[in-house]
């Protein structure tokens, strides 16, 4: 299990690439078993979750191959239709095989994913959108068993008592594609990945109207064609990059970007006091003095993304008042709090709301990453801590960050990756 060593207090400069998105090339991948033959995904982050589903798509009889960003998936006409509880423990994200293989094949069994760090995280959609499409649900021994003679059109609306589902959204639009007629999806999640997804979809001859709008509608067809899509950069970790950048008081451009996926978030950096110039695939954020107290609350696209909260709370913590941050998303999305408070962070829950009183300086210490963003948080907090901080379990961060040492060194961050041997 490795760990980051870090020594705080450097100011971040200079100019850095944002990687492919992470949960754009997750179902980009899934996307691609729908045709037979070889489709091509460039600008593939080289991180922990792609690999996982790199080798789901294997087991399930595809060949992939995987070199420089460059992801090529060549798939068999026939697939085994199983994913299997050993993998999808790892990533919940492997539930996008689900509609694909339904899709094409009339069955898929998947492995219910289970319980995950930041909330309950039910599949409850997904499968109500399987259903409307006419499929027959069965949970057996822990899976989803789906199966369907032929998938119908329908209008199915996708919305929960948190809101639309981005995954919902994606794993029945790819099954719908393949459907009988026509599919309306009401509710539907309006993210950037959304929309990644359905363009990769046309590409493959699929006919979708309305991603990025609450309506989608998809013409189903009797069959896709392999294509050649590149990944949309990823909004989450270039505005990771952007709080690093604010936090430890530097300037730093974010290159291959797309500021318009993060306009909340770049204008709560602005309405903090920090300066933002956003140009073409370009962002540069600079911060010189303590920023202003924030107040956000967390909201689907175009929303503010929950999975920056963990991000932006580490940079109030060093504010000059008191903010208050407010998750409505994953009601579990605050084990980042404690370990923020080993730092000297002065935090307190209210309910979903935390409140964040901005303390002069944080110090480094030992502490550890409970899922992906928090890791993110923390390995931020310890760029601005004064002293050493250790940032352990950091394969949380390696599932969705890009050789992020390297990219945080290039900034003049002292980062360094320290392999821990597994305690007996
Ligand atoms: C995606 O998860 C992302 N993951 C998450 O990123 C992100 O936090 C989330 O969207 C929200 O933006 C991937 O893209 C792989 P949802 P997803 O379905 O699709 C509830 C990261 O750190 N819900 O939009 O699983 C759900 O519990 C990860 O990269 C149901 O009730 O999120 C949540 O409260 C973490 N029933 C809300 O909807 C369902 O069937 C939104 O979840 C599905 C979801």
């Amino acid at each position: 299990m490795d760990k980051f060593v870090i020594d705080g207090g450097r100011p971040l400069s200079g100019t850095v690439r944002a990687s492919g998105a992470k949960n754009a090339v997750l179902p980009a991948m899934a996307a691609c078993l729908l045709a037979q033959g070889r489709s091509v995904l460039r600008n593939v982050p080289n991180v922990m979750d792609v690999r996982t589903m790199r080798r789901l798509l294997i087991r399930l009889g595809c060949r992939v191959d995987f070199e420089g960003n460059i992801m090529s998936i060549e798939v068999p006409a026939k697939l085994r239709c199983q994913a299997e509880y050993e993998i999808v423990k790892q990533m919940r994200a492997s539930y996008y095989v689900l509609g694909p293989l339904l899709a094409r094949f009339g069955r898929a069994k998947v492995s219910l994913p289970g319980g995950c760090a930041i909330g309950a995280r039910p599949i409850d959609l997904h499968l109500r959108g399987m259903e409307a499409l006419g499929a027959k649900i069965e949970i057996v021994h822990g899976y989803v068993s789906a199966r369907a003679r032929e998938l119908k059109g329908a209008r199915i609306l996708l919305s929960g008592s948190k809101g639309p589902s981005v995954g919902a959204t994606i794993n029945v639009m790819m099954a719908a594609t393949l459907a009988k007629g026509e599919t309306v999806i009401e509710s539907a999640a309006l993210e950037p990945e959304v929309v990644a997804t359905a363009q990769l979809l046309r590409a493959m001859g699929a006919e979708i109207e309305g991603a990025g709008t609450p309506v989608i509608s998809i013409q189903g067809i009797a069959e896709l064609h392999p294509a050649e899509q590149t990944m949309i950069p990823d909004r989450i970790e270039t505005g990771s990059l952007l709080v690093a950048a604010a936090i430890s008081g530097g300037c730093v451009t974010v290159e291959d970007c797309c500021p318009e996926h993060l306009s909340a978030a770049i204008e709560q950096l602005r309405r903090a006091g920090a300066r933002v110039a956003a140009g073409d695939g370009m962002v540069t954020v600079e911060a010189r003095r303590k920023l202003k107290p924030m107040d956000i609350t967390v909201a689907p696209y175009p929303g503010f993304p929950t999975d920056l909260q963990p991000q932006f709370m580490a940079l109030a913590a060093l504010s000059s008042g008191i903010s208050a941050i407010t998750e409505t998303i994953f009601e579990n999305r605050f084990l980042h709090v404690s370990e923020l408070q080993r730092l000297g962070a002065d935090i307190k829950l209210e309910g979903n709301t935390a409140v964040i009183r901005g303390v002069p300086k944080l110090t480094g210490a030992p502490v550890m990453g409970s899922d992906l963003r928090a890791s993110a948080a923390l390995v931020i907090a310890g760029l601005a801590a004064e002293g050493r901080t250790e940032v352990n379990r950091i394969y949380h961060l390696d599932r969705g960050y890009e050789r992020w040492e390297r990219k945080l060194k290039k900034l003049g961050a002292k980062v360094r990756r320290v392999h821990q041997p597994m305690a007996l």
